[in-house]
């Protein structure tokens, strides 16, 4: 991994390939290693040595994918208050690309609180997107009752670490499938949860508990755009994905088979395929 000073912080993300840049940005309370598989999928040839696996470069990508503020290596910093907004993540991200020098329009890639951040960034930044990728995510803003659920959270959190949330979000983010025969699946989210940073973790809750609602801006949305589910995703659910899809104009949607909210994770091979097969068009 590498760093730059992002923001008052320390951004670390991987950068793989070369060719077309695809952003891909992980859901909460997670971090880049949910997208593992697609790194490894989709990145072109590695700028290093040592070869990645290789794409016709018709369809090379160089895949970014960063740990949001936060999460992962990078840390919350100082300069924010115990919020951070959907609205500030995607400026964090605009700030990472011009210091990585990206100017040329990037396809971007969000999972979940990922999508929410990629709503954000369209709406800053249409310009700087030459496609949209979203992945069991929802237009709509949370109700009062869920916005008071995550502040209450994120105050537990701060005192009991990110225990609660295995309880609370661990079973939903997997389908039931998934986690009866894929057990080390439901291990490997629980040590990414477990070893998240409490301040990170309450201030991104905070900041999801504020985002706006997307959904009358769905029809304004320009570039091509992907629309994902898992079939068992029971958080953003496939009927509520698909509506989202039908209002984007000229989105393709796509349902993952054996997959819940994780869908990149627990049908690896399907998202690539569908990712691939749209980056192939943008
Ligand atoms: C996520 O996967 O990012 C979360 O489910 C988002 C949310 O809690 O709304």
């Amino acid at each position: 991994m590498k760093s730059l000073a992002v923001g008052g912080t320390e951004i670390w993300y991987v950068d793989r390939g070369t060719g077309l840049p695809l952003v891909l940005i992980h859901g909460f309370p997670l971090d880049h290693t949910m997208w593992t598989e697609q790194i490894d999928a989709l990145a072109g040839p590695n700028q290093d040595p040592s070869p990645g696996p290789t794409l016709s470069s018709a369809t090379a990508m160089r895949v970014l994918a960063p740990d949001l503020r936060g999460f992962g290596r990078s840390r919350r910093g100082t300069a924010i208050g115990d919020k951070v907004t959907m609205d500030q993540f995607a400026d964090d991200l605009a700030a990472w690309l011009d210091t990585l020098a990206i100017r040329e329009p990037v396809v971007l890639c969000g999972l979940s609180m990922g999508g929410y951040i990629a709503f954000q960034f369209w709406r800053k930044f249409a310009p700087r997107l030459r496609g949209l990728i979203l992945c069991d995510t929802k237009s709509a803003a949370d109700t009062p009752e869920a916005a008071a659920g995550r502040r209450g959270m994120a105050q537990r959190v701060l005192r009991e670490g990110p225990a609660p949330l295995l309880e609370t979000m661990l079973p939903k983010l997997l389908a039931e499938t998934t986690r009866q025969q894929r057990p080390y699946l439901v291990e490997q989210l629980q040590s990414v949860i477990a070893a998240g940073d409490p301040q990170g973790i309450a201030a991104a809750a905070r900041g999801m508990a504020e985002r706006p609602d997307m959904t009358a801006a769905l029809g304004q949305i320009r570039c091509p755009t992907l629309v994902i589910v898992g079939q068992q995703d029971v958080i953003s659910p496939p009927a509520e994905m698909r509506g989202l899809a039908r209002a984007i104009p000229g989105a393709k949607f796509v349902e993952i088979p054996a997959a819940g909210h994780m869908s990149p994770l627990e049908n690896p091979v399907a998202v690539s395929m569908a990712m691939r097969e749209f980056l192939a068009t943008v």
